[in-house]
């Protein structure tokens, strides 16, 4: 036995010399020492010798373990002092600012007018960005024939498949799925085979209006729009209606805002017009409540769709809508 704990004293001692980091030593501190370990499993045996030798081997077991058990302390502590005596901070450097994101100037302005529009009762919703010709086109009343269903202007992605050329057809989804009364908002991005130029996007957002019910008129839009213009604008915002042509709708208007810039006077941003255009809007076609499955004699309704980037443009006097589509941070870096 005495042999045996002599053994086990030079393995102990070597590994721990060898032992490479604190968790390497704690396992060998384990594996010798510990209750389960080597050591106590020749303790056990000290019934099986005699009265003379049992304190004998007993004394030379406390030895070997406090023999092991120093070196193991004295390893552990050399590790944990390496620790301490890492890279050091120099707390007199500058700091580094942290990378910190923000919300896009359009994503800021859809928000807005979306928040407005939850609190005159609309809710928020979203629709798919790949149509079908029917939606984008059919269900709205818009023959194939008609300017806007054509090749130049639409991203045909297969054969009766199309990117959205507006947020429209979503319009069509929501009354398919929901009985009136309805009232949404529907931001969301549109594509359009435009010129990329200082007032045309390829991939644009746009936020669609939807409010149908029994007895709803042109006048209960044009308060809605109005009140939206004056939460949005400001109080001073000036709103007109303007007489207009969309398959869709039927009176068709356009929106104009007395222009944010020059306040009306006339500025190159609203052409010298005192105006800008912010929607196109009317009353929901017939047509397109019979296509939906909607009653046309019970019920009525109005719709809207406006180009958020137009009006951050407006808001922010961007001169060039490609600042709002190009990701470069050092101008988006302004509105974080
Ligand atoms: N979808 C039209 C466009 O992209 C905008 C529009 C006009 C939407 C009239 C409407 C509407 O809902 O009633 O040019």
């Amino acid at each position: 036995m005495l042999a045996q704990l002599r053994d086990l004293e030079r393995e102990g001692l070597e590994a721990a010399r060898a032992g490479g980091d604190a968790g390497a030593l704690e396992a060998l501190r384990t594996e010798y020492l510990g209750r389960k370990g080597r050591l106590t499993g020749i303790l056990r045996r000290l019934g099986e010798l005699g009265a003379e030798e049992k304190p004998v081997v007993g004394a030379e077991a406390n030895r070997v373990k406090e023999a092991l058990g120093a070196l193991l302390d004295e390893r552990a502590a050399s590790f944990a002092s390496a620790a301490d005596a890492g890279p050091r901070i120099d707390l007199s450097l500058p700091g580094r600012r942290r990378w910190e994101g923000g919300v896009h100037p359009v994503t800021l302005v859809i928000d807005e007018i979306c928040d407005i529009f939850r609190d005159l009762g609309f809710s928020r919703v979203a629709g798919p960005e790949v149509e079908t010709v029917e939606y984008n086109f059919s269900k709205l009343n818009t023959p194939l024939d008609h300017p806007a269903a054509d090749m130049h202007d639409t991203f045909y992605l297969s054969d009766g498949v199309v990117l959205r050329t507006h947020t429209s057809p979503v319009q069509a989804h929501v009354m398919e799925n929901h009985a009136p009364p309805v009232r949404v908002v529907v931001p969301g991005m549109a594509y359009r085979r435009d010129p990329f130029d200082a007032s045309h996007a390829p991939a644009f957002a746009q936020v669609e209006g939807l409010a149908v019910d029994e007895g709803i008129t042109f006048a209960d839009f044009k308060a809605t729009i109005s009140e939206f213009v004056r939460r949005f604008f400001g109080a001073d915002a000036k709103t007109r209606f303007r007489p207009s042509f969309f398959p869709f709708t039927e009176p068709s208007a356009e929106v104009d805002v007395s222009c944010r810039i020059c306040r009306g006077a006339g500025c190159s941003a609203c052409k010298h017009t005192g105006w800008m255009e912010i929607m196109g809007s009317g009353m929901v076609h017939p047509s397109v409540f019979t296509n939906v499955g909607y009653d046309p004699e019970k019920y009525t309704g109005y719709a809207f769709g406006m180009g958020p980037a137009r009006i951050a443009m407006q808001r922010y006097g961007l001169p060039d809508i490609r600042l709002l589509y190009e990701s470069d941070m050092r101008f988006l870096r302004q509105f974080v």
